[in-house]
């Protein structure tokens, strides 16, 4: 497959949905709980994953298509060669809040979940990030890369909680806390797709977060990969943990044992 076709494609389609985020952004929304109060979702959500969908079973028919909003759709899982892990609007809650930070994340994997493309896409921003397994990751066209700091002191870190981290012991506090004592900055911006995207372009240095979707991270994962930084579970490994967004650490590569050494060390 021409996968830098498929990523020319996948990028109009992110930019298709990122116009109706935008049509909409600022005004009252209709907000519905999901998995809890606080997990909510709103008819932009569902308007921009509707656009997605169009797009991606036009030109890939023959593809499956996991959806946040939409559950599974496009062609058959058992026969699709192909998958596509999409998060129409990352960042549900800043967006209800009219805080600028949310993004579009459409990712392709093959049939094991092993990412070969990522789109996200900044709206607010216009600010588009996308990536080919072999081809470099680009930021608005332009080749990114990761940053080179090299030690946690200098580093600002970046991560994020489950929405049900009031009732989870695996809540990342105590993670959250560990690396607060030991960076230059910790951040919580609130759209883990965006937040890889600053990791691959970079102006984050390192990211981790726990439990979250494939939709989240399958992305993001190629973006800071092909701009020359490691995603591995919190073992260090390539496994389902990461392309499920189960433990995910992104970094630029110089601080990954150091941020894999500090959640060891919470987590024990
Ligand atoms: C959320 C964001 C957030 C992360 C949450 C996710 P949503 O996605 O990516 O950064 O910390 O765990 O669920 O609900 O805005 O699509
Ligand atoms: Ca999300
Ligand atoms: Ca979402």
């Amino acid at each position: 497959m021409d996968l830098q076709h498929v990523r020319a494609t996948a990028s109009a389609i992110a930019r298709e949905a990122g116009a109706v985020l935008m049509e909409r952004f600022g005004l009252p929304h209709q907000e519905k709980a999901k998995s809890s109060p606080v997990d909510i979702v709103t008819e932009s959500d569902a308007a921009a994953e509707a656009v997605i969908v169009a797009g991606l079973t036009q030109h890939f028919p023959d593809h499956h298509i996991v959806g946040e909003e939409g559950g599974g759709m496009g062609a058959p899982a058992e026969l699709a060669p192909y998958f596509w892990y999409v998060d129409p609007l990352d960042g549900t809650t800043n967006y209800a809040s009219d805080i600028p930070f949310f993004s579009v994340s459409i990712g392709l994997a093959d049939r094991t979940m092993r990412p070969l493309v990522g789109v996200v896409y900044d709206p607010f921003s216009d600010e588009l990030y996308s990536a080919a397994v072999g081809h470099g990751a680009t930021l608005n066209d332009q080749p990114m890369h990761v940053s080179q700091v090299g030690t946690l002191q200098g580093a600002v870190l970046c991560s994020g909680f489950p929405y049900n981290y009031a009732s989870t012991p695996e809540n990342n506090l105590r993670e959250w806390g560990a690396f607060c004592a030991q960076t230059r900055g910790m951040r919580r911006f609130g759209s883990a797709a965006l937040e890889l995207g600053y990791v691959a372009a970079g102006r984050l240095d390192g990211y981790w977060e726990q439990r979250l979707n494939p939709w989240d991270i399958q992305a993001g994962i190629v973006l800071v990969r092909e701009a020359g930084g490691l995603v591995t579970d919190y073992d260090g490994a390539e496994s389902e943990m990461v392309h499920r967004g189960q433990r995910v650490i992104a970094s630029n590569g110089h601080l990954h044992a150091e941020i894999r050494r500090v959640l060891a060390e919470v987590r024990s």
